[in-house]
């Protein structure tokens, strides 16, 4: 590792839990197995466990479909200014701003969180308060930089009052923008950050923990994108004992993203 993301990853409070153990020069505990969950093989070739339900087949998410059909017309300036404008539910009553993501348009890493906080909100770019420090370093102690290869996006795109977690009507309202990023970046890999992303882009409410270390996919016409799942970075600053089930995922993201580099 280099000396500055060393540094950067102590500064965050991250080491020594965020160091690769596959680098050279880590020490192995003695405990540990060889091969651990979170760096051995994936076979990325196994079955996804089940791809996502269209938006318009999950229960209460009925969008419209007119409208939803215009935004998978558009191209990235006309989503862009047509989310800044969106009026298509309430959360537009207390922002400041919509936040539409940022990043690569090209990446291969798509990361989705749930809805800006008031610093993303005061801003208009998402995961710039400290739990957007805590997915920068995330991203870096996997050789990752925040728009480089990397796009980010949320589930909704407007800031929930209080930073409540959206509610699924206003995740169906946001998703056709989702869907179209999704469309338009072509990522090779989708790595959905807690429960509110999961819920958004898999239809799928429920524990993350019976989701998490599985290779999921989500539709995107006739392509099948890998998803995987881990936790918010938020909900990782106030449980630090769950940053290393995190990493694990995070090793489990970089090996399918090889993997899938290779073929
Ligand atoms: N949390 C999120 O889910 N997204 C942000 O952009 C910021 C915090």
């Amino acid at each position: 590792m280099s000396l500055p993301r060393k540094a950067i990853l102590a500064e965050m409070g991250l080491s020594p839990v965020w160091v690769r153990r596959d680098e050279p020069g880590v020490a192995r505990r003695e405990d540990e197995p060889t091969s651990s969950p979170a760096t051995k093989d994936i076979d990325i070739a196994a079955p996804a466990v089940r791809p996502a339900a269209p938006p318009e087949e999950r229960a209460g998410t009925r969008e419209s479909g007119d409208r939803a059909a215009q935004i998978a017309r558009m191209g990235w300036e006309e989503l862009r200014r047509t989310i800044l404008d969106c009026r298509a539910c309430g959360l537009c009553a207390n922002r400041k701003q919509a936040v539409p993501g940022v990043g690569d348009e090209n990446a291969a890493w798509l990361f989705i969180g749930e809805g800006p906080g008031a610093e993303e909100d005061a801003r208009g770019e998402p995961f710039v308060g400290q739990a957007g420090r805590l997915l920068d370093a995330m991203l870096a102690a996997i050789g990752l930089k925040r728009g480089e290869d990397v796009y980010i996006a949320n589930a909704v795109k407007c800031r929930p009052p209080g930073n409540r977690t959206p509610e699924n009507a206003e995740m169906a309202a946001c998703f056709p923008y989702l869907q179209r990023q999704i469309a338009l970046i072509r990522p090779r890999l989708i790595v959905l950050l807690g429960r509110a992303a999961v819920n958004a882009v898999l239809g799928q409410e429920g524990s993350l923990s019976s989701l998490r270390g599985k290779t999921l996919a989500y539709r995107d016409g006739d392509r099948e994108i890998p998803v995987l799942v881990t936790y918010h970075p938020a909900y990782l600053l106030r449980n630090l004992p769950d940053k290393a089930k995190a990493w694990e995922d995070l090793c489990r993201a970089r090996a399918l993203m090889r993997g899938l580099n290779a073929r």
